[in-house]
């Protein structure tokens, strides 16, 4: 019953959750609407043509598949300017202690992303060496909800589907977790992720006993 952990990236280990808001929220405004950080929500865990598609049907706007493309490109441009920034110190509070005791006790771990810029954050923030497989948004066909992305990291990691951990910030992460019938942890508010298994406001929250309790879990 050896346990393994997959972790989310965006608004798990980073805060890069507030740069795509950022540069949704930029595209959005040029094209001459808006949006709330509740409709923001619905981004998270999703692909990027996935919340393009999204963002579009709420600004009541269709574009040319050119024009599609064209906005795409420039979002993720404007967000890498801000992940550019990055450094290890914004690894989000927490982690590293969780990380470093998965290590000391040798328990696998994966990241499981739908984003195609996780590689490069992950080197950014001098994680990338310490994950044992990397499922991202270049690996997978379906995004969350579907499980695709964690089911591919739990191969990877050699773990059964009920023997793997999910860290995830996301609803659709949640759903995904659980659909693959894993162990759900909600990281944020746990009024959006009351679906998980487990809530934590963030990872400081995350006590070494609560994962020896995990581990210890049949
Ligand atoms: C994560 C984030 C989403 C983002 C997606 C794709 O799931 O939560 O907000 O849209 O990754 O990211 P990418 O870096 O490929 O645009
Ligand atoms: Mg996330």
């Amino acid at each position: 019953n050896q346990k393994a952990f997959i972790f989310d990236l965006d608004g798990v280990i980073v805060d890069t959750a507030k740069f795509h808001f950022k540069a949704w929220k930029k595209l959005a405004n040029d094209l001459g609407f808006d949006f709330s950080e509740a409709q923001n929500e619905q981004l998270k865990g999703v692909s990027r043509a996935a919340s393009l598609n999204k963002i579009l049907a709420w600004g009541d706007m269709e574009l040319s598949e050119d024009e599609f493309n064209k906005q795409m490109a420039l979002k993720n441009e404007n967000y890498l300017s801000y992940v550019d920034t990055m450094d290890e110190k914004d690894i989000l509070p927490g982690v590293s202690k969780v990380i470093d005791y998965l290590i000391e006790k040798d328990i696998p771990f994966a990241l499981g992303s739908a984003s195609k810029n996780a590689r490069n954050i992950l080197k950014k923030v001098n994680l990338f060496d310490k994950f044992h497989a990397i499922v991202d948004g270049n690996d997978v066909t379906k995004a969350k909800p579907d499980p695709e992305v964690f089911l591919i990291a739990a191969e990877k990691l050699k773990a059964s589907a009920g023997n793997c951990v999910v860290f995830e910030d996301s609803l659709a992460g949640i759903q995904a977790a659980n659909i693959a019938k894993m162990i759900s942890i909600g990281i944020g508010d746990d009024s959006i992720l009351s679906e998980a298994d487990h809530n934590f406001k963030d990872f400081t929250e995350v006590e070494i006993s609560f994962i020896n309790n995990l581990l210890k879990e049949a």
